[in-house]
């Protein structure tokens, strides 16, 4: 499929894509849930090439939420081997295609093997300058938000800093991942309309848009569709 030719300065730099409805999916096929979560890596990975295609610079990815460990134990030691087989079977791929990996999360009770891979293709992957594609696994956007402050808290006890110096820039600096850039385009497959706690500091001015698509029927035109939406949206951040 070709790559649409969007207007300058209508693309969004970073898009941060909640994956929903991988049960759902499998559901409809009776199938396992798991059938639906691993219908979904092509989806990712597709998506992740057609925004390259058309000049994203940033993706960050819903794979685990904080809230995720509420799921059957059948289920979540499932999404633990599988996020860790994903980031190893692809990372050479992502390498290869410029891609720069970074995981983006909470390290409390996130399964030490899976962090390892994780941070193994950071490493692998840490010169490509092309892309950045953000895996949030075990992140929470609250959990984020009150580790920042903790930190924060522990350098002015320290007294590295003042707390007149606290401002959004600084307090941006002790986030999950201070290199991340502001949300452009916020979106969520599977029709549910919420954020589910994914980057709440990062999405303050993100244009949002919600598919009724389930997740593992995503391919890079339903990335394509939405930006045609975007580009559209008149983006005023306050002003008149
Ligand atoms: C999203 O699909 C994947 C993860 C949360 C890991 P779901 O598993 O939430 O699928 P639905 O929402 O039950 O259909
Ligand atoms: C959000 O989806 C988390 C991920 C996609 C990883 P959920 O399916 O867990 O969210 P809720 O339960 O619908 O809010
Ligand atoms: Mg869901």
């Amino acid at each position: 499929m070709k790559a649409p030719k969007f207007p300058k300065g209508s693309v969004p730099d970073h898009v941060a894509v909640v994956m929903d409805g991988n049960g759902r999916w499998a559901k409809k096929r009776g199938l396992p849930r798991t059938a639906g979560h691993e219908a979904g890596e092509a989806a990712l990975f597709d998506m992740v090439e057609g925004a390259l295609e058309v000049g994203v610079k940033e993706l960050s990815a819903y794979a685990f939420s904080t809230e995720n460990w509420k799921r059957s134990p059948d289920e979540v030691k499932f999404l633990m081997g599988f996020n860790r087989e994903v980031i190893r079977r692809r990372r050479d791929q992502m390498n290869e295609m410029g891609v720069r990996i970074r995981w983006v999360g909470k390290e409390k009770r996130l399964w030490k093997s899976v962090l390892d891979e994780l941070l193994e293709a950071e490493e692998l992957t840490k010169k490509n300058k092309k892309f950045t594609l953000n895996m949030c696994v075990n992140y929470g956007g609250r959990s984020e938000i009150v580790d920042a402050t903790t930190k924060i808290a522990v350098d002015i006890a320290k007294k590295k800093i003042k707390p007149d110096q606290i401002n959004e820039k600084l307090f941006s600096k002790y986030l999950y991942n201070p290199g991340m850039s502001d949300v452009d385009l916020f979106l969520r497959s599977s029709g549910e309309q919420r954020t589910s706690n994914f980057l709440p500091w990062q999405s303050v001015y993100a244009e949002m848009i919600f598919m009724d698509v389930l997740w593992p029927d995503v391919t890079r035109k339903t990335l394509w569709d939405a930006i045609a939406i975007y580009g559209e949206r008149d983006r005023r951040f306050g002003k008149a």
